[in-house]
C-alpha cells in the first residue's frame, strides 16, 4: 500500500512515517522545508534503514503536485503539511487561509481525479472552541479565536463535501490535542524555528540554557491550580493513531479526537519535567495569552472503539522523551 505524506519531514509528519515504514507500507513525502529541514530525511532514512522518495514541493502548487500523481498510484494521502502558529495567523491571515486552505483543495481534487480512496487530514482540537471538556466528537465545532484555527474547520469542511459527492472518497478527520514528546531514538523530535510558541519546547529549551526562564500564561484560570489544562500526547501514540485510521474500514466521513482523556496543568508539566530529567526548570507567572482557553481534554472512546487505538505512553514517557531530543540537538 502506497501512502502519500504532506508534510513529512514535520514534527508529526516525521514521526507518522516511521510508524507506517515500520507496518511495510510504502511511503512518498512531500514537504517544501518552510518549518522543517532537509536533513530529516537522512535520519528517517537511518532510523528506518529504507529509502524514501522526497520531493521538495509547495502543496499549493497544483502542476507539481500533479506530477507526482501521475508518477504514484497511491492508495491514501496523509496531509499534514500546513502552517500552524496561532498568533501568526492572526498578524497574517492572508497568508493562513491561503497556504492552509489551497494545499486541502489541491490534494483533494487530485485524490479525486486520480482515484484515491482514503485521505486523513490532520486537524485540531481548537476546532471545538472553548467548550467544557471532556470534549467529544458529538459536539458541535465552534468559532475558534484565530485563522489558523479556522482554516482547520473550513478545511474539514471542505474534504467532507469532497467526500458527500464522491462516494469513493473517504475522508478521516484526526483532531489532535497537544503532541509534545519525541520519538525514543532522540533522533526525530520537534524542532521550532525561531522563539517556540508552544509549551514543551520552550521548556527543553530552558533547561538547555537558550531561554532564560519559561513565562507561565496565567494562574487565574479555573482549573485546580490556576494554570492552564491541556490533553497531552505523546507524539509516537499520535502517529500510530494514523496507522489505525489508514487501516480502519468504512466509507464517507469519520472524525475522531487524538487526546489521552486526561488534562494535565503547566505547572504539573513543569513538575514532572524536573521530577523525571532532574532539571530545574526556572518560570515566572506572567500574564494570560490571548485567546487562549482554561482547559482542554478529549474524550477518546471514539478512537478506542472503532479504531482500537489508545494513547498508551505516560507524561513521564513524553517529558523524558522531549528532553532527550533536545539535549541530542546541535543547535
Ligand atoms: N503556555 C505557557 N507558556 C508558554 C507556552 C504555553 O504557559 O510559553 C501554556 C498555555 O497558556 C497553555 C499551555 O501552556 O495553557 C499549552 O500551550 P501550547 O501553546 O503548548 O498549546 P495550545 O493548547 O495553546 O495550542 C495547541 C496547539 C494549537 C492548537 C491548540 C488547540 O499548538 O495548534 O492546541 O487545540 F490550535
Amino acid at each position: 500500500m502506497k501512502v502519500l505524506v504532506t508534510g513529512g519531514l514535520g514534527f508529526i509528519g516525521s514521526h507518522t512515517v516511521v510508524e507506517l515504514l515500520e507496518k511495510d507500507y510504502d511511503v512518498v513525502i512531500i514537504d517544501n522545508l518552510s518549518n522543517s529541514e532537509v536533513i530529516v530525511l537522512d535520519k528517517l532514512e537511518k532510523l528506518t534503514g529504507k529509502k524514501i522518495p522526497f520531493y521538495e514541493i509547495d502543496c499549493c502548487d497544483y502542476e507539481k503536485l500533479e506530477k507526482i500523481f501521475k508518477k504514484y498510484k497511491f492508495d491514501a494521502i496523509i496531509h499534514f503539511a500546513g502552517y500552524k502558529a496561532v498568533g501568526e495567523s492572526v498578524a497574517k491571515p492572508y497568508m493562513y487561509y491561503s497556504n492552509n486552505l489551497n494545499s486541502t483543495m489541491n490534494l483533494a481534487n487530485l485524490a479525486t481525479e486520480y482515484k484515491v480512496p482514503r485521505f486523513i487530514f490532520s486537524s485540531s482540537a481548537t476546532v471545538y472552541g472553548d467548550q467544557t471538556p471532556p470534549l467529544t466528537e458529538l459536539m458541535e465545532k465552534k468559532e475558534t479565536s484565530n485563522p489558523y484555527g479556522e482554516t482547520k474547520a473550513m478545511s474539514e469542511r471542505i474534504l467532507s463535501d469532497i467526500s458527500k459527492a464522491n462516494k469513493s472518497f473517504s475522508v478521516v478527520l484526526l483532531r489532535y490535542f497537544n503532541p509534545i514528546g519525541a520519538h525514543k531514538s532522540g533522533v526525530i523530535g520537534e524542532k521550532p524555528s525561531g522563539i517556540p510558541n508552544n509549551l514543551m519546547p520552550y521548556i527543553t529549551q530552558t533547561a538547555k540554557g537558550i531561554r532564560e526562564k519559561l513565562y507561565v500564561f496565567g494562574d487565574d484560570y479555573d482549573t485546580p491550580d490556576g494554570t492552564g489544562v491541556r490533553d497531552y500526547i505523546h507524539v509516537v501514540d499520535l502517529a500510530k493513531g494514523h496507522v489505525a485510521a489508514l487501516e480502519y474500514d468504512f466509507e464517507g466521513v469519520e472524525v475522531f479526537n487524538l487526546g489521552t482523556g486526561k488534562g494535565t496543568s503547566v505547572l504539573e508539566i513543569v513538575k514532572a519535567f524536573e521530577e523525571v530529567n532532574k532539571i530545574k526548570i526556572p518560570y515566572v507567572i506572567t500574564d494570560r495569552r490571548p485567546g487562549d482557553i482554561s482547559a482542554s481534554y478529549a474524550d477518546a472512546n471514539k478512537a478506542k472503539k472503532l479504531l482500537n487505538w489508545e494513547a498508551k505512553l505516560t507524561i513521564k514517557d513524553m517529558v523524558k522523551d522531549s528532553w532527550n531530543f533536545e539535549r541530542n540537538l546541535n543547535d
